[in-house]
């Protein structure tokens, strides 16, 4: 996180005698990254955060994945997609994965259990409705719209806050996600070429201050799942300050840059993780050029699959290739993808795109998990091959 926050109550200097009003001493906890040598915040705690009572192995649901063989686009419609279960961390379904990401969809209705992936940081994207993420940090409203960036290893639920369900797209690293170091000066700051800024990101407020004994915590990790038993509730923290903690970013925020001529997908960057990236695209006005195509050029990019999940907008436009709201389009690298049939000579002129999609560029092959296979449209890879030119325009995907 490329900016300090304060939050509560916190001693003068650090690592020194800080007191409760009992007379005790509150309990410093450092979590950092990259062994004390990146971002790090200062927890104090109540009680310690040290203290388990029991430690059992959990089984989430079992899922599975495949390669994309045959070499395939895929089209998957995440609405038809069966989620395990109501909340949105042992409820997720997982759609593809490779050795670096995991992309999931949940449907919750129901608070989460107390969670901490300690394998890497989760991006949370709200699709529909709303929720609270309590962490150790306090307390973040998410509502449609809205990423949430979930650092490794802080111990956080996500409560759905809304009168319709959650629906959220999940990725989960194996590393940390953050904003682009090309957007960032040397010391973290926004540059002016970025199109967000400090001003457009939230973070936890108050703490959250729960008092309570024997609380389990699901612990995801490198080797599996555990359930450990805190002898006191994790939310016990009175303040911290520090650049590490779960933030929030709304899509709506994101200022799209455009150009006369077709600006290519980095315009659209929002985020990176390890060997990812995740982009944004927002309703803009669109090329112009007198001779602009507004729609992309056939692309390949050899070293990328592209994942792009539809969240709005108007896909009235794209009935050619069967995209509605909540499709998941896969194009892998391998194959080269462009407009839809038709799509070309219809974007010519139009002066505006109302769409909405966040995408997900992996630079490993992403597998397809068996709730991918299950909400695959199988069709759409040939769609391309229609003679009959596609009512649509298939804009952000080309
Ligand atoms: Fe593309």
């Amino acid at each position: 996180m490329p900016y300090y926050r304060q939050v509560g109550e916190i001693p003068r200097k650090r690592h020194t005698q800080f007191r409760r009003p009992d007379g005790g001493l509150y309990a410093e906890e450092l979590m950092g990254q990259e062994g004390f040598s990146s971002d790090s915040s200062l927890l104090y705690h109540r009680y310690p955060p040290t203290a388990i009572l029991a430690a059992t192995e959990f089984d989430p649901p079992a899922w599975s994945r495949t390669a994309n063989r045959p070499l395939k686009p895929r089209h998957l419609l995440t609405h038809k997609v069966g989620v395990p279960g109501r909340d949105t961390v042992v409820g997720r379904a997982h759609l593809l994965a490779n050795d670096d990401c995991r992309i999931s969809y949940a449907v919750a209705d129901q608070p989460s259990p107390l969670y901490r992936n300690a394998i890497g940081d989760e991006c949370l994207y709200v699709e529909a409705g709303a929720a609270r993420i309590e962490s150790t940090f306090g307390a973040l409203e998410l509502t449609t719209g809205d990423y949430a960036i979930i650092p490794t290893s802080v111990i956080h639920r996500v409560v759905p806050t809304g009168d319709a369900p959650l629906r959220t797209l999940i990725i989960e690293a194996t590393g940390h996600i953050g904003p682009p170091r090309r957007y960032l000066s040397v010391r973290g700051q926004y540059l002016e070429h970025a199109p967000y800024c400090e001003r457009d990101l939230r973070g936890p407020g108050e703490p959250l201050l729960v008092d309570g004994e024997e609380v389990d915590v699901l612990v995801q990790h490198r080797r599996g799942w555990t359930r450990m038993t805190y002898a006191r509730h994790p939310f016990d923290v009175v303040g911290w300050d520090g650049c590490l903690y779960p933030w929030a970013f709304s899509i709506h925020d994101f200022e799209p840059i455009t150009g006369r001529v077709h600006q290519p997908p980095p315009v659209h960057q929002t985020f990176e993780g390890p060997n990812f990236v995740i982009c944004s695209f927002v309703p803009r006005k669109v090329d112009y050029h007198p001779l602009a195509i507004p729609v992309p050029y056939n692309h390949h990019n050899v070293d990328s699959d592209e994942m792009l999940f539809y969240t709005g907008g108007n896909y009235e436009a794209r009935k050619g290739s069967g995209i509605e709201q909540g499709s998941i389009s896969l194009h892998p690298g391998g194959f080269t993808h462009g407009p839809q049939p038709g799509a070309v000579e219809r974007s010519i002129g139009i002066e505006a795109f109302d769409e909405l999609a966040v995408m997900v560029d992996t630079f490993r092959p992403l597998d397809l998990c068996d709730a991918g296979l299950e909400c695959e449209d199988p069709g759409y890879a040939w769609t391309w091959a229609r003679t009959a030119p596609a009512t649509g325009v298939d804009t952000a995907t080309g």
